[in-house]
């Protein structure tokens, strides 16, 4: 009797052990083990989980190879104040997890270490403006905020735009006010989300609110993709893929920081001069150049980083009348 159970002991001893070392082992073949394939003159990578999946942008530094959790955490350091209004909601994890879905596709993946920071920064830095509750005489200065809400705190409406009612039809009882990391308004922008990431948003717009990582993966679909077929995704603007168009040059959309706004939010931040809405986003992306070190003076010329002179590339016509 007790021998079996020395046997049975040693054998779940040798079981654990075993599920120890594969578990170690498998965390640090996703870190370090780069798998490479050539194909038509071209080198594709696989990364383990964060950069999966055969593609160019899979070869070189991937973001948790230049945004540790320190650093997250200075970008966002009053997120977790007791005055905060998501206290404990948004973390490292959640972006890092988000993020690893568009790293294959050029996310924080594109071009040199410089330029792959700097679009971390300008992504988080709408980030940061639109979620902050950071104002002029806030403990450690107004751009110490972002990430302090995840929704919309006193809805004025439930945002249903009946003229989607075939495609995106409101459903009764949702509301489909401000949600996420760059928040997303109105039953259609609920839709789309939700059908490019294969979750049903339309009828649970409060998953955003829910569920930090999903919240991230909004927005960053909504940073990697073109709304409308005649412009680009704010990536392609800012890490210059974007090749704009005599009539963008003619009305002064160029690449960088300045049409990333234009892309996001149009005539609500661009075409307006140097107003706040436009230079509190401004702010966060150069506060953010600096906390990672790779320093404001990066950011470029005046139009370059701004939208001030732009016209909007979806101006509304009957605000605009
Ligand atoms: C990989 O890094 C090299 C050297 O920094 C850079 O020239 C190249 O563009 C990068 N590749 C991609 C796909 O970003
Ligand atoms: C990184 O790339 C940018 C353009 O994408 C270039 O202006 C800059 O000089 C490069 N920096 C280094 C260190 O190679
Ligand atoms: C949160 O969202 C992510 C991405 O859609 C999903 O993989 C995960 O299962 C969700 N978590 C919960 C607790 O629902
Ligand atoms: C360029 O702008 C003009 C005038 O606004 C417009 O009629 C034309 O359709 C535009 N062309 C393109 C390719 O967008």
């Amino acid at each position: 009797m007790e021998k079996q159970n020395t046997v049975v002991l040693l054998i779940t001893l040798v079981i654990l052990i075993t599920a120890a070392t594969t578990t170690v082992k498998s965390e640090d073949e996703s870190k370090t083990k780069l798998l490479v394939k050539y194909s038509h003159g071209k080198k594709y990578c696989d990364k383990g989980w964060e950069c999966k999946g055969w593609s160019i942008y899979c070869c070189n530094l991937t973001i948790t190879d230049y945004l540790q959790t320190y650093q997250f955490e200075n970008l966002f350091s009053k997120r977790n104040s007791p005055i905060a209004h998501a206290v404990g909601f948004w973390d490292y994890h959640s972006f890092i997890t988000a993020a690893a879905v568009f790293e294959p596709l050029g996310f924080g993946t594109t071009g040199n270490k410089t330029l792959k920071m700097m679009e971390i920064a300008a992504f988080l830095g709408h980030v940061g403006s639109k979620t902050s509750c950071g104002y002029g005489a806030a403990d450690g200065g107004p751009l110490a905020w972002g990430l302090c809400y995840n929704h919309e705190m006193s809805p004025s409406q439930s945002y249903c735009d009946d003229y989607f009612k075939f495609t995106y039809p409101c459903t009764p009882g949702a509301e489909y006010y401000g949600r996420g990391a760059i928040p997303i308004y109105w039953n259609y922008n609920y839709g789309a989300a939700g059908e490019a990431l294969k979750v049903n948003l339309l009828d649970h717009p409060e998953y955003i609110e829910q569920n930090a990582t999903l919240a991230f993966q909004a927005a960053i679909w909504r940073w990697m993709t073109p709304i409308k077929k005649s412009q680009p995704s704010a990536h392609d603007a800012f890490i210059g893929n974007w090749k704009p168009s005599k009539n963008d040059t003619m009305e002064k959309r160029i690449r960088g920081f300045g049409s990333t706004m234009n892309i996001l939010y149009g005539e609500g931040v661009c075409g307006k001069g140097d107003v706040d809405s436009m230079n509190t986003i401004i702010s966060h992306y150069l506060h953010y150049l600096d906390l990672l070190g790779v320093g404001r003076e990066q950011a470029g010329s005046y139009d370059v980083l701004t939208c001030a002179e732009q016209v909007p590339f979806n101006p509304n016509k009957a605000a605009s009348s």
